[in-house]
């Protein structure tokens, strides 16, 4: 088998009622609900109640739901001293991936600490481990603002970023990504995370396996590589001729093309608004300019579309987020979809376990050591 026919490109591999990625062309639908809609009226509170919960809230239920988020923030002391002990130096998904396995010690799968309350608590305190860990090493500050004013999860991240109440405009860019990244289908960290929960195995370890899988550049690490290609760039005119030498030496350009999507990816129009707009206000908006040059020169010379981690590593940069944490808010978004996605799997289970085609030697007699030579 080739590398270009690997990677199940094309393959069924299971059902779901949770999301359609492409099936119309360019479509992307949660529970049946057009992504355009769920970005222009909704709220990522209302869309996590909808992937996980499978219908969306009521008033009454949004409130409750929001209530429980709140009280879900508060991180455990031997939780914290973890954050403590992980270098300064540790990439912040490691920080994530330890921090959620560390909670599983604490609050394991159990009656007490059932699925769906686990994915609420995982929604609610991932942006606090983040970002304790983060003010602990960068700024020496023991982060004790869990009974932050900002209801959303959007703006609690904010807050405890820059310890200042955000603007109604960020908090609402960062609400749309939240929204737009919440769910995805079979891509490779939900797989991961189905493979997991396919063996029976408890919660925490199936979002451990989607978070390892989550941070490679070719999946959620890839809004951090296009920051930092487009942040190389000072004009326009150099990012046309820097991007136009790498398609030359057959650099891939992270943030372009997509498995599933053929002709655009229907998440990027939507944020590459919210990036246009913060630019108007944004210190270094001209990066705003390279980015647009970038997407012409890779449409012109590779036929390749920007995924939704090309533009939205502009709204995070504009928003004052660090590089580094861009794969994070992906993760704080995407457990959304992570948890509806092992209850699925768990409703209607089957241990997922392929086949493959055998490539390596033909059966051969065992060789002794004595007789192999030195
Ligand atoms: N930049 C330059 N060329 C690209 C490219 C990119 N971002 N994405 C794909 N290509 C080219 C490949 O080099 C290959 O060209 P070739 O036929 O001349 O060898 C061809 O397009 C097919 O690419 P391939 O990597 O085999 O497609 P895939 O379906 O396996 O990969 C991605 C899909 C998303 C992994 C791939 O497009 C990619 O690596 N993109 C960059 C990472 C990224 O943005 N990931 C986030 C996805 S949401």
């Amino acid at each position: 088998m080739t590398a270009r026919t690997g990677g199940l490109e094309g393959i069924v591999v299971g059902d779901t009622a949770i999301s359609t990625v492409g099936k119309e062309g360019v479509g992307l639908t949660y529970r049946g609900y057009d992504i355009h809609d769920l970005a222009d009226h909704s709220s990522f509170e209302e869309v996590a109640y909808l992937l996980v919960y499978g219908a969306l809230p009521t008033t009454a239920q949004l409130h409750a739901y929001r209530d429980k988020l709140i009280k879900f923030r508060r991180l455990p002391n031997e939780l914290k001293a973890a954050l403590e002990s992980i270098p300064g130096s540790a990439h912040p998904m490691e920080v994530l991936r330890t921090g959620v396995s560390l909670l599983g010690t604490l609050e394991s799968e159990s009656q007490q600490y059932t699925a769906d309350k686990i994915s609420d608590r995982l929604i609610a305190c991932t942006p606090s481990m983040l970002l304790y860990w983060y003010q602990f090493h960068r700024n020496n500050t023991r982060l004790d603002t869990w009974n932050s004013e900002e209801q959303s999860v959007a703006g609690y991240f904010l807050h405890l970023l820059t310890g200042k109440k955000p603007s109604d405009e960020q908090k609402r860019a960062i609400d749309t990504a939240l929204i737009i990244y919440a769910e995805h289908e079979f891509n490779a960290s939900t797989f991961a995370a189905r493979v997991t929960a396919s063996t029976e195995s408890d919660f925490y370890s199936s979002i451990v396996s989607a978070i390892g899988t989550l941070r490679g550049p070719l999946h959620g690490g890839a809004n951090e590589e296009a920051m930092r290609l487009i942040g190389s760039f000072k004009t326009p005119e150099q990012a046309e001729k820097g991007v136009k030498e790498m398609l030359a030496n057959k650099v891939k350009i992270m943030g372009f093309g997509h498995r599933v999507y053929k002709i655009s990816d229907p998440r990027s129009d939507i944020i590459k608004a919210w990036g246009e707009k913060l630019a108007e206000h944004a210190r270094d908006g001209y990066l705003f300019a390279v980015a647009e040059i970038i997407e012409k020169v890779v449409r012109a010379e590779k036929k390749l579309f920007p995924n939704l981690d090309f533009y939205s590593a502009t709204v995070f940069h504009f928003c004052g987020v660090p590089t580094p944490l861009f794969t994070p808010i992906f993760v704080m978004s995407r457990l959304s979809g992570w948890s509806a996605h092992i209850l699925e799997q768990r409703a209607h289970n089957r241990l997922i376990r392929p086949e493959a085609t055998y490539s390596g030697p033909a059966p051969r007699p065992y060789v002794p050591i004595q007789e192999r030579g030195s």
